[in-house]
């Protein structure tokens, strides 16, 4: 079932054209990333949604409700929609069980209680109640956040870059909690994140914003395999580029034939993710191969640089494990596991 309508959604502001034509539909209980480079207007995009912000032209539709049509607009209050800003935005002056509880009606009976189940919910300690945003990390800060914003019983959550101040372990460890509170409350979410990892682990749909436009949107694998276009393929991930010619599904390039998908025809540039890529000592049969010219040791993965026998080429990096790594120099031959594929444009 759809529960977020977004259709033909257009914002500009002066000169800058934030949002061109945006349509996207978000399933109930699912969880979509939106993805793009600085300034693409994915904040844009989420203050539409929750009402901070007026479209001039497009509808939101929530539930079967419409939220906003062009620039009419129901009252972010009135939206059941929470939000967790780029920011945090804590109420600095206020402790953590009154950041909380704000949004509670006046005098609610079971407002305590109501407080521990949060706090306890996002997995804070409840020693932590009494004190202020400044006395707490950056992560236990955003958490206070999510609580106050899952305290509103909304209907949809919105989550705007809400790791982006940690560092990668607790960043890891944040995702997985606030994947189990949406997912144990049966809340919906928006997230709009810069670290496509966190985008393809995180959602079961990814969209992609450039430069106010939706460029694709679909589940994480098929954006990371079928990417529409190079930028896109190099936003999500590393990519093996590499000019081929096909006929008949069948690509050859500079790693020998490869089967794509499709019916292009002809000269095309081809994609290949570099874990496709495996690198095998030479055993006398080095038609489409080449000379190891870097390796960089990373404990679990390592990259191995290897340049083509084709030298217009520049060296193709291959992420492999330590076992049997190759050293620089080495003669390989590099064998392909799975379909290339062929950008549409
Ligand atoms: N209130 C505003 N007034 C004028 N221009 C704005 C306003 N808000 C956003 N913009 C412009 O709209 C464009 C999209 O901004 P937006 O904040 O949505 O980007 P973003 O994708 O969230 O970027 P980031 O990843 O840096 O947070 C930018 O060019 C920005 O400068
Ligand atoms: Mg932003």
């Amino acid at each position: 079932m759809t529960l977020l309508t977004i259709e033909n959604i257009s914002k500009r502001y002066g000169p800058v054209q934030a949002l061109k034509d945006i349509s996207l539909e978000v399933q109930a209980g699912s969880r979509t990333a939106v993805v793009g480079p600085s300034g693409s207007g994915k904040t844009t995009l989420l203050r539409i949604i929750a009402g901070f912000e007026q479209a001039d032209t497009g509808r939101v539709t929530l539930d079967g409700d419409v939220l906003a049509d062009g620039p009419a607009a129901v009252p972010a209050h009135k939206r059941g929609i929470g939000i967790v800003s780029q920011d945090g935005a804590l109420f600095p002056h206020l402790s953590v069980a009154e950041n909380i509880g704000f949004g509670f009606e006046k005098g609610a009976a079971d407002r305590e209680k109501r407080i521990v189940d949060l706090l306890d919910l996002v997995e804070l300690d409840r020693g932590m109640l009494a004190r202020r945003p400044h006395q707490l990390s950056g992560g236990q800060q955003q958490r206070v956040a999510l609580a106050r914003a899952l305290g509103r019983k909304p209907r949809l959550m919105l989550l705007d870059e809400p790791f982006s101040a940690l560092d990668t372990g607790l960043r890891e460890n944040m995702r997985k909690v606030v994947a189990r509170v949406l997912q144990a409350a049966g809340i919906t979410a928006v997230l709009v994140t810069h670290d496509q990892e966190e985008a393809l682990s995180f959602a079961d749909q990814v969209a992609v914003l450039r430069e106010g436009r939706l460029i694709q949107a679909g589940s994480p694998q098929s954006l990371y395999l079928h990417p529409r276009d190079r930028e896109t393929a190099l936003f999500l991930g590393d990519a093996v580029l590499l000019p081929a010619i096909i006929r008949n599904g069948l690509a050859d390039c500079a790693l020998g034939r490869v089967v794509v998908e499709g019916n292009r025809q002809g000269k095309a540039e081809i994609m290949l993710r570099p874990e496709q890529i495996r690198v095998v000592a030479d055993d006398g049969d080095r038609s489409y191969g080449g000379r190891v010219v870097e390796v960089e040791f990373g404990g679990a993965v390592c990259t191995v640089a290897v340049s083509l026998d084709d030298v217009a080429l520049p060296p193709i990096r291959i992420k492999t494990s330590s076992v049997g790594l190759p050293s620089r120099g080495d003669l390989v031959r590099l064998d392909i596991s799975g379909n290339a594929h062929v950008f549409e444009r």
